[in-house]
């Protein structure tokens, strides 16, 4: 494991450590815990003495994310698609982050993305409610806002969206969506204790580089441009908004909404809300990195722009309100992190 994620993960056990006996000695089914947000997640479990289930297929995620964690006896990797798993065991938490989670991707595998968003969740709350569990987290995302008008943002999560049911994103964002309603049926029939982080971008060290799943994550592919000195390209007029939330405080967000009191069946914006255009990202990067790389307009992405949200800023007061959440590393000192991760070519 390389030296940042070692000290993130220190300052996470740090941050988390009220939370220690909550998690301590508990059994988690983490779905799609080899990709970026699950594995950070299983470290953070791990290093409070959980008992963690990992399943995935490996299909956008990579065992070289879990590797370390491989042959411990708190941690039980399973390699396989959610829809084919089945567990005997009982858990005490339920964590649902597998799914396809790319514009590329998801446009590519739109029928596996509905059907592990919408059938997997479903399979996921039945298990839920046959353990009683103590929490159920779905990870959804910012895309079940589709494209806000400006005077909703920042969003907060009484927007219902403007979302198109019939286009090359709806796979992802509807799926997403009768997700969220299953967790609230789930809630509202059967008690079933779910919470929703409504996730907005997340980046950090493990974001794929080599592999398949950073085409359509646009900072990861500035900075692998930047540090390669080609030029960096911008999908679109650069004009569009987006906010990007460190991993490390993501995760912590994710934490506090699975393991605070009293906010059952309730769902949460988790992200930092400074709101920046991908031209600026592109200039940030390119002076973070010293790097000399041109910055230019790409009208011919590789996959359909179509829907592509102008404005993404989330308002992070609920969370804030109800556990406390609040970032802590700004962009400049995530994107020096994630540059130096990359530059050692040590993606774990
Ligand atoms: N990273 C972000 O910025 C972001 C933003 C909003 C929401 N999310 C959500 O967070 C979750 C995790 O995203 P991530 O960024 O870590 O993506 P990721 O692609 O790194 O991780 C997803 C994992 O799910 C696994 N998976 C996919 N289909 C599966 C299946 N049928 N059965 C078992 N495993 C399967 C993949 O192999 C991968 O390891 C996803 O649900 C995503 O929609 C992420």
């Amino acid at each position: 494991m390389n030296h940042i994620i070692e000290e993130d993960l220190k300052e996470l056990n740090h941050n988390l450590s009220d939370l220690s006996d909550k998690i301590e000695g508990k059994k988690f089914l983490v779905t799609g815990g080899a990709g970026f947000l699950g594995s950070w997640f299983c470290d953070v479990l791990d290093s409070f003495g959980a008992d963690i289930t990992c399943v995935d297929n490996i299909s956008s995620g990579s065992k070289r994310n879990v590797e370390h964690l491989m042959g411990k006896d708190n941690f039980h990797f399973i390699n396989s698609g959610l829809l084919e798993f089945e567990s005997d065991e009982k858990f005490d938490y339920i964590v649902h982050m597998a799914s396809i989670a790319t514009p590329p991707l998801y446009m590519k595998y739109p029928i596996e993305t509905l059907d592990i968003n919408i059938n997997g969740t479903r399979k996921l709350l039945e298990k839920a409610r046959a353990d009683n569990v103590k929490g159920f987290l779905f990870m959804s995302t910012s895309e079940v806002y589709g494209n806000p008008p400006d005077d909703q943002i920042p969003t907060k999560e009484t927007f219902h969206g403007v979302v198109n049911s019939f286009g090359p994103r709806c796979m992802y964002d509807e799926g997403k969506r009768a997700a969220e309603a299953y967790c609230y049926s789930y809630y509202h029939t059967h008690k079933t204790p779910i919470r929703i982080t409504r996730t907005f971008n997340v980046y950090g060290p493990r974001l794929d580089v080599e592999g398949t799943s950073h085409y359509g994550r646009a900072l990861i592919k500035f900075v692998y441009q930047a540090i390669h000195g080609t030029p960096i390209t911008i999908y679109g007029d650069g004009k569009q908004t987006r906010s990007f939330c460190y991993v490390t405080d993501q995760i912590e967000g994710l934490f506090r909404l699975l393991l605070t009191p009293g906010i059952d069946g309730e769902v949460f914006n988790v992200g930092n809300n400074r709101e920046i255009t991908i031209l600026e990202l592109a200039e940030t990067i390119v002076k973070i990195t010293k790097s000399k790389s041109t910055i230019s307009l790409e009208s011919q992405p590789n996959y359909n722009l179509k829907d592509d949200p102008r404005r993404r800023c989330p308002d992070t007061s609920k969370a804030n309100r109800m556990f406390g959440y609040s970032p802590r590393v700004d962009l400049e000192t995530g994107l020096k992190r994630v540059a130096e991760c990359m530059r050692k070519n040590e993606a774990i």
